[in-house]
C-alpha cells in the first residue's frame, strides 16, 4: 500500500508528519528517504508535535540519534548521513532501540549498510519544481494499519 502527498510548504509538511505521528503505534520503524534538504527532519519534527511533543527537535546531524521519551512510547529519531563505523552500530546499542516497545525513524538507512531491520513504512520526498512529493509506503501489516489510521484521520 502506497500513498502520495503533494506539499506545497513547510506548513505541509509539518501537518502530514502531525497526521503520521497520531497514527503510529509502538513497535514501527520507518525510513526517511530523499536528499538533502528534502524534508525529512521538518517532518519529524511534525510527527512529534503530533505526539504532544512540545520541546525543540534538533537534527541528530553528529549525535546520530536523538531519543524522545514520549507518554506512548520511546521515539528515536536518526541521521546516519555520517555514520561511518560499522562497528558502532553494535558498540552503540544502536540494534537494541528496534523493539517493540520504540518508534524509529531513520534519515539516510542505506548509510547503515544493511545493518537495519526492515522497515514498516519508508517514506520517500522528493524535490520538484516548488514544494515536495512525498510517497509513503507500507512494507509491512503493521506498516498498512499504520497507513489505514493515517487515511482515516
Ligand atoms: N513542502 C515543502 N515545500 C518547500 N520547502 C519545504 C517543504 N518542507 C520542508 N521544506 C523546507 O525544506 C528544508 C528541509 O530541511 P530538512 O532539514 O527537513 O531536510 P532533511 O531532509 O532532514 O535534510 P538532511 O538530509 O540534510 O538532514 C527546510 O528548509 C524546510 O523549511
Ligand atoms: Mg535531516
Amino acid at each position: 500500500m502506497s500513498l502520495f502527498f503533494s506539499l506545497p510548504d513547510e506548513a505541509a509538511t509539518l501537518a502530514l508528519g502531525e497526521r503520521l505521528g497520531r497514527a503510529l503505534e509502538a513497535g514501527l520503524s520507518i525510513w526517511l528517504q530523499g536528499d538533502l534538504g528534502a524534508g525529512k527532519t521538518t517532518l519529524t519534527r511534525g510527527v512529534l508535535r503530533g505526539l504532544g511533543f512540545a520541546g525543540r527537535v534538533k537534527s541528530p546531524t553528529y549525535t546520530l540519534v536523538e531519543l524522545y521519551e514520549l507518554s506512548r512510547f520511546n521515539l528515536y529519531h536518526f541521521d546516519l548521513y555520517r555514520f561511518a563505523d560499522p562497528d558502532e552500530w553494535e558498540d552503540a546499542g544502536f540494534r537494541e532501540y528496534f523493539n517493540p516497545t520504540s518508534v524509529c525513524l531513520v534519515e539516510w538507512p542505506d548509510k547503515a549498510d544493511g545493518r537495519l531491520p526492515q522497515p514498516d513504512l519508508r517514506v520517500r520526498f522528493d524535490i520538484p519544481d516548488a514544494g515536495r512529493a512525498v510517497w509513503i509506503e507500507a512494507l509491512t501489516e503493521a506498516g498498512s494499519a499504520c497507513i489505514a489510521r493515517l487515511i482515516s484521520s
